[in-house]
């Protein structure tokens, strides 16, 4: 067995916190045996069934797909099940973990996302396809495709919103969640609502209340870019109307 394979020992430190009991979040430590490959979800597994079963955080899919296990672990959010515990530690061997900020903590790394998930449908999230469409496919080119930017494969995991000083300012502003999701509708080719998408970003609480400072891009665990899409939208609001009329003609080639 090599250095690296042999488990090694860590001091995970979590932020509890429970509202009917305790009068603040406070930090408890847990040693854990770390060996290789070893996620921070694993890790937090390993506590609740070993150590403390009181210890809770949210999880679902273990596969960085349903964008639960979202945590701020040694201030910056990630994936807590994508994310080997020992990319984390420091040269101590130890790794601090708390909830997402800007949100109500419901128990120790649970948050309540009610306002993240108001903000999203604020947007109109789905699909508005054209009047009389029926059942039918819809072809788009590589190239409109290429422009979504991988937009689509946003999880909602809410890292973005979290690490956004303007949300934790303002929780009226969309944020870059929803924003991200705006984008990916304008400028999806079979959607024939832009003109009125483009409206409602462009009010107060919308993308010119992003100040551009890039958090979102660096705890995006999907690598997305809400910043680029903002700036893309905040263009078109400028010409919304001719862009529809441009998503018309599309449209009846599609
Ligand atoms: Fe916030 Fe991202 Fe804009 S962090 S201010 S939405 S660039």
């Amino acid at each position: 067995m090599t250095a690296q394979e042999q488990t090694i020992q860590a001091r995970v430190h979590i932020q509890r916190y429970n509202p009917d009991v305790d009068r603040k979040p406070y930090l408890q430590t847990f040693d854990v045996p770390v060996p290789q490959g070893m996620t921070i979800l694993d890790a937090l597994a390993y506590i609740k069934a070993e150590i403390d079963g009181s210890v809770t955080f949210r999880r679902s899919c273990r596969h960085a797909i349903c964008g639960s296990c979202a945590v701020n672990v040694n201030g910056k959010n990630m994936l807590a099940c994508n994310t080997p515990l020992r990319t984390v530690l420091t040269k101590k061997n130890e790794v601090t973990i708390r909830p997402l900020s800007f949100q109500p903590i419901i128990k120790d790394l649970v948050v309540d996302r009610s306002a993240f998930w108001e903000q999203y449908l604020k947007v109109k999230p789905w699909l508005i396809p054209p009047e009389n469409s029926g059942p039918k496919e819809y072809r788009v080119t590589p190239e409109e495709v290429k422009a979504l930017n991988r937009a689509e494969t946003c999880i909602m995991c809410g890292a973005c919103y979290a690490s956004c000083q303007v949300v934790a300012m303002n929780r009226q502003y969309i944020g870059p969640h929803a924003l991200l999701k705006a984008f990916l509708r304008v400028l999806d080719p079979r959607d024939s609502a832009p003109a009125e998408r483009l409206e409602l970003v462009s009010g107060t609480d919308g993308v010119f209340r992003c100040h551009t400072i890039f958090n979102c891009i660096d705890a995006c665990p999907k690598n997305l870019n809400p910043t680029e899409a903002i700036e893309t939208l905040r263009k078109l609001t400028q010409r919304r109307l001719a862009f529809e009329k441009e998503r018309e003609e599309r449209q009846k080639t599609l």
